[in-house]
């Protein structure tokens, strides 16, 4: 660890007394003292008391302007009035019966006005959603394989825990990547229904399917790679894996869970102008509360209609979190929203160009959306391998320095990016500007040291 590094992190501890201790007293309970793995980090993460708008404060009553926003599920900031409101109306009607209510239809019509799909069930995690919507295309299909890419997270299950950050001694030939299990206790049987192929190059997936003729229920994509920092679909790339899909008679499914609400009102379908055959949809759609969906054409979910595919779930269309989802599409995911994102977005993105080029910082920045990130690499990310080539040392050198400076910039780990919410105002935007500024000489000067380090020692 070099020495502005150290210093950051000892400001940060600090800081934060209180997370350290919280954390100490859960070990001994919660494997790692978090609740989700994706929530540790060294030293210690933030314990979170309480958040409000686009800003949340630790035990120790530090302040952030929170663009981390529950990595990315909260479009709506923290307690939005209008989701807020809806569920304190709902509460006292009763919480869940586990019957249908009327709820579920004006959401599923909100969801099929934006997205081209006509039918829609509803889940409580992205997780359900991608799993759902590998089973429904497995079941219209009758086949057992499908392809992801290299890189991808698409969620906990079996089927999407294949080569989510495989180590480069694991992976395999660029254009052929193995099936790398991500975590142990999956069957080997079902880690071989997961082929895997390489976002942004067509002629990966292109031959699986001719490798497995007639086998491939689905390819599942996320349009933008969002779990490598923010990595764009390239020219035609999307439109090709459409045409493959139709051709070998596969569907293809859209992983919306970031990209859905954040990225415009259809969702990366309208931004694209795609259609897939199933959208899954979750995180900021529920503004702070845990909703997930996936839709597709009525003659694909007929198969759940027909009782040839099983879907069910006891905390499914939760009539509370229904109430959020709802004030969440009609009140949060407005045309006026998208046109203050993408202001307050481009602001932010053009910022960080002007002071990458200022400091002498090799890295750009890059935005969709209300999503963006710092990429800390010479040239634009095209896939996941070109991401693992990260200073790690460097990109922690930036967070801690930001969150030092009071700004959240984006959940903790090199492969998220910052989310921006409709609670968020010019002024914080100039203030995440303003502590990136600060930082920037200093990252700069680190990560020319460190090259030249390692040019010396080759
Ligand atoms: C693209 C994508 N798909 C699926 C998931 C899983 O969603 P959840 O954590 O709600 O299960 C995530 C979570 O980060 C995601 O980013």
């Amino acid at each position: 660890m070099y020495e502005e590094l150290r210093a950051e992190i000892e400001t940060y501890t600090r800081r934060t007394p209180r997370s350290a201790e919280a954390l100490k007293k859960a070990s001994p309970r919660l494997p790692l003292g978090v609740g989700s793995n994706f929530r540790t980090y060294e030293p210690h993460a933030i314990f979170v008391r309480d958040g409000q708008g686009g800003r949340i404060r630790d035990l120790d009553g530090n302040e952030y302007i929170d663009f981390n926003l529950c990595f990315g599920a909260l479009m709506a900031g923290h307690c939005h009035p209008a989701v807020v409101r809806a569920v304190e109306e709902r509460l006292r009607l009763g919480t869940m019966f586990g019957m249908p209510h009327n709820l579920e239809l004006p959401l599923a019509e909100e969801i099929c006005a934006r997205f081209p799909v006509e039918m829609v069930r509803f889940g409580s995690s992205g997780t359900e959603a991608t799993m759902h919507a590998i089973r429904l295309a497995r079941g219209v299909t009758g086949r057992d394989k499908i392809v992801k890419m290299e890189g991808a997270y698409h969620g906990v299950h079996d089927s999407a825990m294949v080569s989510v950050k495989p180590k480069a001694d694991q992976y395999g030939s660029a254009d052929a990547p193995n099936q790398v299990p991500a975590s142990a206790g999956l069957p080997g049987p079902t880690v071989e229904q997961t082929l895997v192929g390489v976002f942004n190059d067509l002629g990966s997936t292109e031959r699986l399917f001719a490798r497995y003729p007639n086998q491939i229920a689905a390819v599942i994509v996320e349009p933008i790679m969002m779990n490598v920092g923010i990595c764009m679909p390239e020219k035609g790339y999307l439109q090709g894996l459409r045409e493959l899909c139709t051709k070998h008679g596969a569907c293809l499914i859209f992983d919306e869970v970031k990209t859905g609400a954040k990225l415009a009102r259809g969702g990366a379908c309208e931004y694209f102008q795609i259609k897939p055959d199933i959208v899954c949809l979750a995180k900021s759609i529920g503004g702070g509360f845990p909703l997930a969906a996936f839709a597709a054409r009525r003659e694909l979910m007929d198969a759940i209609t027909h009782f040839k595919v099983f879907h069910a779930g006891t905390y499914g269309t939760n009539p509370l979190v229904m109430a959020a989802g709802l004030a969440t599409f009609r009140e949060v995911l407005t045309p006026e929203a998208y046109e203050h994102l993408n202001h307050l977005n481009k602001k932010l993105v053009d910022g960080h160009a002007k002071i990458i080029q200022k400091s002498g910082l090799v890295a750009y920045a890059i935005g969709a959306g209300s999503n963006g990130a710092l990429m800390l690499y010479p040239k634009e990310v095209r896939n996941y391998r070109d991401w693992t080539a990260i200073d790690v040392d460097l990109w922690r050198h930036y967070w801690f320095g930001m969150v030092n400076r009071g700004v959240l910039p984006q959940p903790h780990w090199w492969d998220e990016q910052w989310t921006i919410s409709v609670a968020h105002t010019e002024a914080d935007i100039d203030r995440h500007l303003d502590a990136f500024a600060d930082l920037a000489p200093a990252l700069a000067r680190a990560q020319q040291s460190r090259q030249v380090a390692v040019a010396a020692a080759h």
